[in-house]
């Protein structure tokens, strides 16, 4: 992953969006609607808004759809999440094919059923070789899971001569599921929880964070437009200093 900045300015919008999709149980609820209904429509909102991202500029956007603490819901909710993964695959790849997605799921496939697996690899395959806009969908995915399994391929490779250690920042990256893709900008949740719920735990260390109310299966175009003008509006330091700040110093220092 390259680098980042030592501090930067965004006054272009972001070009990784990370986003948790919550909120569509309450949705349903509040229509007095079955759960299942929400999770319809947050699929919905999930074709809007990947089609809506690419005129903001961005040019990928990691998704959260399966924790690998959701395997805790009724099983006829699991079933049902699990289902989103066949419908939004039958409904999309074709559109996303065409227009230039690359589809990559992070997280474990162990524990998935084989069919989701086989449509999982599927969706991969065929756009494997697109490159204009990358759409990770984080599925029986946990941040810390993604740690410990990297730390775990560093550790086959030096037992199998292929590396030696000691572990650094970059060779552990390198090992997580979001290897490859840009630096995550920012990472938007939905439905107004404040809280990453296990989500790219390593990812978010310099992300911005952006809380929005709406919940999921209303989002779409105006959501992110948003998210893009709060980022715009932001001073990411990484630690470092900007210009004002600066200037301001020795005058304190003086006084
Ligand atoms: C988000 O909506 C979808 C998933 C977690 C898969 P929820 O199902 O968490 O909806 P709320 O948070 O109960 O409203
Ligand atoms: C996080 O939402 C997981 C997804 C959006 C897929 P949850 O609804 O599962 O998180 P908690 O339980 O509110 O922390
Ligand atoms: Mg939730």
């Amino acid at each position: 992953m390259p680098a980042e900045p030592p501090h930067s300015a965004p006054t272009d919008g972001p070009r990784h969006v990370a986003v948790i999709m919550d909120g569509n149980g309450r949705w349903a609820a509040a229509r007095g609607l079955p759960r299942a209904m929400g999770h319809r429509e947050g699929v919905k909102a999930l074709k809007r808004t990947v089609q809506a991202a690419p005129r903001f500029g961005i040019r990928c956007l990691t998704v959260f759809g399966f924790s690998t603490e959701n395997w805790s819901r009724p099983p006829e909710e699991v079933s049902d999440l699990m289902g989103l993964v066949r419908s939004y695959v039958a409904s999309d790849l074709r559109r996303l094919e065409r227009e230039g997605v690359r589809v990559r799921v992070l997280g474990r496939r162990t524990g998935l059923p084989a069919d989701i697996v086989a449509i999982i690899d599927h969706a991969e395959a065929t756009t494997a070789h697109n490159d204009k806009f990358l759409l990770q969908v984080a599925f029986n995915y946990g941040g810390r899971a993604d740690i410990v399994d990297a730390a775990q391929r560093h550790i086959e490779a030096v037992l199998a001569g292929r590396a030696t250690g000691p572990l650094d920042e970059e060779t552990l990256g390198l090992g997580l599921s979001t290897a490859g893709s840009p630096p995550v900008d920012v990472i938007v949740r939905t439905s107004g929880e404040q809280r990453l719920s296990n989500f790219l735990l390593w990812e978010a260390a310099y992300a911005e964070l952006v809380y929005q109310n709406v919940l999921w299966p209303d989002y779409g175009e105006d959501g992110l437009a948003d998210v893009v003008e709060q980022y715009r509006n932001r001073d990411r330091r990484f630690g470092g200093r900007t210009a004002p700040v600066e200037a301001a110093a020795p005058a304190l220092a003086a006084g």
